[in-house]
Order: structure tokens, then C-alpha cells, then sequence
């Protein structure tokens, strides 16, 4: 296995991941990895085990339900569609070689696609916050112990913020929209302390997930059935996720 130095986020502290064959054979015998913090401390295996449990499963469900709810969304409306392929077609030219990293920033159309699916159908609905000092909202003063929940989905369909806020229209974010004016109004990453580390990562997966899948195949809803949303998880998935697709 191959070794260097990395950097990792974690709680908002840098911590230093030595993947240093050195460092791990004189604290393990072995081939695994050491987390020092900031203070000197290092991560009991028992965290480093913790954490990594913790990036898989907020990287995971939340990226693939997304993914499936962008497919939806980009089935159910031909001319988005067609917006979507041609744009794979004008940036990576007719015969459509393979997708290029570098070429996954110029999909412009395809990210806003997703920016407008994860307004409407933000995986995460509630965050939940234990309030440590009271705290004055809209004329009430929570009690310190008391619980505060704030909702991406809440805060994407506010009609006061957002124009059309039941509408799919990746083009909203063209202009300077609701997401730029309004501090809290498009969170569904999260906000502050605890903001989502993973939201570069999950934007490139998923645009390439769907380049290829554009590019393969022509996608279209059975019978018009647009999946209601899946309330009884945690992240909120299509009910009965069905789809047509036929090869280009
Ligand atoms: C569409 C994809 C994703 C969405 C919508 C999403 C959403 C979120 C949200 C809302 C939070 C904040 C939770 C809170 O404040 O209580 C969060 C935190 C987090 N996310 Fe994501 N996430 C996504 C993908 C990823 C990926 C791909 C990774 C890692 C590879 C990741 C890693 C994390 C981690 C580690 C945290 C906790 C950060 C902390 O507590 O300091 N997420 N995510």
C-alpha cells in the first residue's frame, strides 16, 4: 500500500492523518490509521472507527436518494432532458468520449439540475439542536435542554422566499436567487458548525453518475408515476422507485 500525508475535517478540527508506515507500525504493528488531534491526543481505534462509519453513512444514502430524485425529476420532463443531454453532448463533444474531470464544472445545466433537486427534495429534512442557551425566536424564548429543529424542506417552499416554490426550474438559480439573498433559505447541506464536509464530493459523483446515464440511456416515467416522497426514513426516499429507460 502506498503511503502519504492527508488532512482530514472532523468536528471542526484539523487532525492530521499520518499515513505513515513509520508512525503506524511503532503505535500498531500494523497497516491501519492514526489520527493525532490538534493537543497531541490520539483517536482511539474505537473513533477513527466512529468517524469512518459516520462519513460512509452521510455520504451514502444521502447521494444515492439524491441521485434517484434527480432522475425523477429529469424523467419526468422531455425538454429538460433534451436541455441535459445536448449539454453533455456540447461539452464533451458528439462522439461523447468518456467524461473528463475537469470537463465535470462546465455541466452547468446539470448542476443546477441537481441544485434545484436538492431544493425540492433535500434528503435531510430536520437537524436537530439541543439549545445550551435560551434562545429568542420569533417572540418565544426557548429554554436551555430544549430541543430546535431546523428544515431544509420548510426553507426551500417558503412562498414569501422562493418564486414558484413548488415548481422544478433549474434555471432559478441562474439569476441571483432566494439561496444567495437569503442566509438560511436553501441549507440542504446544512449550515455552521456542523455544515455537511462532503458537498464537492457528493456534486461530483452524482453529476457523473448522471452523465453517463444521460448519455446511455433516455429515461421516461411509467405512466406519469412521479414517486411521492418516503417519509418513514430517515433520508427521504421515492416510494416505489420505478423508472423507464430505453438505450440511446
Ligand atoms: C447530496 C448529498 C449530501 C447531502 C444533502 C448532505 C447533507 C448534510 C447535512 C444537512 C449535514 C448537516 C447535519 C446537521 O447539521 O445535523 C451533513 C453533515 C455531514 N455530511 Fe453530508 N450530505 C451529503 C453528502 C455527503 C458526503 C458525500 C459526505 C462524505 C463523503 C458527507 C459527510 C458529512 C459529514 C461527515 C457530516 C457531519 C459534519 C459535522 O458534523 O461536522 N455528506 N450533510
Amino acid at each position: 500500500m502506498k503511503l502519504g500525508g492527508s488532512l482530514v475535517l472532523c468536528n471542526k478540527r484539523w487532525f492530521v492523518i499520518m499515513w505513515n508506515r513509520w508512525l503506524l507500525h511503532r503505535y500498531y504493528g500494523c497497516c491501519c490509521i492514526a489520527i493525532i488531534c490538534r493537543d497531541g491526543r490520539q483517536l482511539s481505534d474505537d473513533e477513527i472507527v466512529g468517524m469512518l462509519i459516520g462519513l460512509l453513512l452521510a455520504g451514502q444514502h444521502t447521494s444515492s436518494t439524491t441521485s434517484a430524485w434527480l432522475g425523477f425529476f429529469i424523467a419526468g420532463n422531455k425538454e429538460l432532458q433534451d436541455q441535459a443531454y445536448g449539454e453533455q453532448v456540447t461539452v464533451r463533444g458528439h462522439d461523447l468520449p468518456p467524461l473528463e474531470f475537469d470537463q465535470l464544472k462546465s455541466l452547468e445545466f446539470l448542476d443546477r439540475s441537481l441544485k434545484e433537486t436538492l431544493r425540492l427534495r433535500p434528503p435531510i429534512m430536520t437537524m436537530m439542536r439541543m439549545v445550551k442557551t435560551p434562545q429568542v425566536v420569533g417572540g418565544y424564548t426557548v429554554p436551555v435542554g430544549h430541543q430546535l429543529c431546523v428544515s431544509p424542506t420548510v426553507n426551500s417552499r417558503l412562498e414569501e422566499v422562493w418564486d414558484n416554490p413548488q415548481l422544478f426550474n433549474p434555471d432559478r438559480f441562474l439569476d441571483k436567487s432566494a439561496a444567495d439573498s437569503e442566509k438560511f433559505a436553501y441549507i440542504p447541506f446544512g449550515a455552521g458548525r456542523h455544515r455537511c464536509v462532503g458537498e464537492s464530493f457528493a456534486y461530483m459523483q452524482i453529476k457523473t453518475i448522471w452523465s453517463v446515464l444521460l448519455t446511455k440511456y433516455e429515461f421516461s416515467l411509467i405512466d406519469g408515476y412521479f414517486p411521492p416522497v418516503n417519509y418513514s426514513t430517515m433520508i427521504h426516499t421515492p416510494t416505489r422507485p420505478v423508472i423507464s429507460y430505453k438505450r440511446r
